[in-house]
């Protein structure tokens, strides 16, 4: 089983109207709803492929208890851990005639310090049973800065890999720790290192600590460092749609090779044909089949030239 984890877990939601008029009244002509958060995707993605997978982290409130519904509903494991504060809204509005959306995030829950430990305690009573654990996305307040050192280094008292899917002060935290993976996009990168160059940069956080480095390029695919030599992945082709999420996809496939102790060629073209296929799908967290199994063999994989 891999464990997803996700700290600040939302409730998507979705307004659909015609044109949206700043400073008037709109009508919205419908709303969705759905249980949102990266580690979420992750697991949403494993699912679909016929992969066990277990979600945890935390959730509160009617937000909470309605994005609960959601997973269960979707056929996810859900074990997030309850807390008094109100889980977040991502609300996205689409407006349909121009193609255009506004995303408003919401800052989510206050986590108190005994719902930390209490999460600790969820976390040791699960990772027995996880092959491997990843910790994805932005930290609610009240949890520690260093949360995801904490969360990595418990992971390995387990013998489980981590992989951290992160940002900013995040994601630097974690690397002392040595997950076995993180997977930053390009910007990630760049904040995270202040470096513009992704080979240099993903250098960087090898030697900070990640076992190994997948930075996402979005359509210009991947580059991995990693213990056994370095590799840039493409998609043969740039995919319209839905890029949110694709990331998500790319944890999904590397965290299920990490596993599976795949080759690393091997992994990063099934990394890039997952989330090229979840580029081609709407929602976060699904990706279209047919352009998953089509891409797959195409994939271009060379080594980098350090
Ligand atoms: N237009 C595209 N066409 C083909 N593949 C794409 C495209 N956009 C993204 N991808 C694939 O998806 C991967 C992840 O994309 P990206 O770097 O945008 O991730 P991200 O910003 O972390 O996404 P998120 O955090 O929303 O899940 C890329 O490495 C690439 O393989
Ligand atoms: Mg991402």
């Amino acid at each position: 089983m891999i464990l997803t984890v996700t700290l600040n877990a939302a409730l998507d939601v979705t307004h659909r109207l015609d044109r949206l008029r700043r400073y008037g009244s709109n009508r919205v002509r419908d709303v969705a709803e759905r249980a949102g958060g990266k580690g979420v995707n992750v697991s949403r993605v494993l699912h679909a492929l016929g992969q066990p997978t277990v979600v945890t982290g935390l959730a509160g409130g009617l937000t909470g208890a309605a994005l609960r519904r959601d997973l269960v509903e979707a056929g996810l494991a859900d074990q997030l851990l309850p807390i008094e504060g109100e889980s977040r809204r991502t609300v996205a509005v689409v407006e349909e005639q121009a193609g255009d959306t506004t995303i408003l995030l919401e800052p989510g829950p206050v986590v108190r310090p005994g719902e930390w430990a209490r999460f600790l305690g969820r976390l040791d009573a699960l990772l027995p049973g996880a092959a491997a654990v990843v910790f994805s996305g932005s930290l609610p307040r009240g949890v520690p800065e260093d949360a995801y050192a904490v969360l990595v280094r418990r992971a390995h008292a387990h013998d489980v890999p981590a992989v951290v899917d992160a940002d900013g002060a995040a994601l630097r935290a974690a690397l002392p720790a040595g997950p076995a993976l993180v997977k930053p996009n390009a910007g990630e990168l760049a904040a995270a290192t202040g470096l513009a160059d992704p080979v240099a940069a993903a250098r960087s956080l090898r030697a900070a600590g990640a076992g190994a480095v997948v930075a996402s390029l979005g359509p210009d695919g991947l580059i991995a460092l990693t213990p056994h030599g370095g590799w840039r992945a493409r998609s043969p082709e740039r995919l319209a749609g839905n890029p949110t999420g694709a990331g998500d996809a790319a944890v999904a496939a590397l965290t299920l090779g990490l596993v599976a102790g795949a080759p690393w060629p091997d992994l990063l073209a099934e990394a890039v044909a997952l989330s090229a296929a979840a580029v081609a799908a709407p929602l976060a967290g699904e990706f279209d089949p047919a352009v998953h199994r089509r891409l797959r063999s195409l994939v271009d994989v060379r080594p980098l030239r350090t």
